[in-house]
């Protein structure tokens, strides 16, 4: 549809009752995004890294979480209606901003949303520090997004065991970078 830019969509802070929305956001859209032939990464490995993520309990923790969340922490949703369609979270580190998450449900990407997320985030940063990301090698539109929000490759590439799924392949990860005086 023609001129489909988000004219009702709310970006807001995280309150506690947006645990459950914000955990269906993550879920869904790793699934579209991280499962990759080449690398080994499948379906099955993203169901597994979240099965435990829809269990009360840890309902209740990410509530606990987002109401006791440190001052350097801003976790923001996106809302459609009721709906949260979106989600990030920057982290203000000693060093560095940190723009640790940025998730748009698939349906609903490309409609400026994650821009709007960022713009937000961008708000809560300390401007005399640079702001990094971590994103997957492979995460090709993720990449071409952070370009175009002004982020350039640090060259660093690594990986974690964090991301090591039960298949036994991990997420490859890269750096990338806005220097402080580029803001
Ligand atoms: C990456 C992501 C957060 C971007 O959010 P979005 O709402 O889709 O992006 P926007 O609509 O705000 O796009 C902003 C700009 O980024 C660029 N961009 C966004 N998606 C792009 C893509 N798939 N390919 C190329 N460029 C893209 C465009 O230049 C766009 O500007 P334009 O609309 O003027 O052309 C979202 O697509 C997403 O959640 N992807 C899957 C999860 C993910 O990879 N998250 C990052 C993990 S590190």
């Amino acid at each position: 549809m023609e001129n489909n830019k988000e004219q009702n969509i709310k970006i807001l802070k995280a309150i506690p009752e947006d645990a459950l929305g914000i955990t269906t956001v993550l879920y869904k859209t790793w699934l579209d995004t991280y499962p990759n032939e080449e690398i080994g990464i499948t379906k099955e490995d993203v169901e597994e890294s979240y099965k435990d993520h829809f269990m009360e309990e840890r309902v209740k923790k990410q509530q606990e979480n987002i109401a006791n969340a440190p001052a350097n922490q801003l976790r923001l949703v996106a809302k459609s209606g009721d709906q949260i369609v979106g989600v990030s979270t920057m982290i203000r580190n000693e060093n560095n901003n940190q723009l640790r998450t940025i998730y748009v449900l698939p349906e609903f990407q490309g409609r400026g949303i994650g821009q709007m997320l960022w713009k937000e985030a961008q708000k809560f940063c300390d401007s005399t520090k640079d702001t990094i990301v971590q994103v997957a090698t492979y995460n090709k539109n993720a990449i071409s997004f952070y370009e175009k929000l002004g982020f350039t490759d640090t060259g660093k590439r690594w990986s974690d065991d964090k991301w090591k799924m039960k298949s036994g392949a991990t997420i490859p990860e890269m750096e990338l970078i806005i220097k402080v005086n580029n803001l």
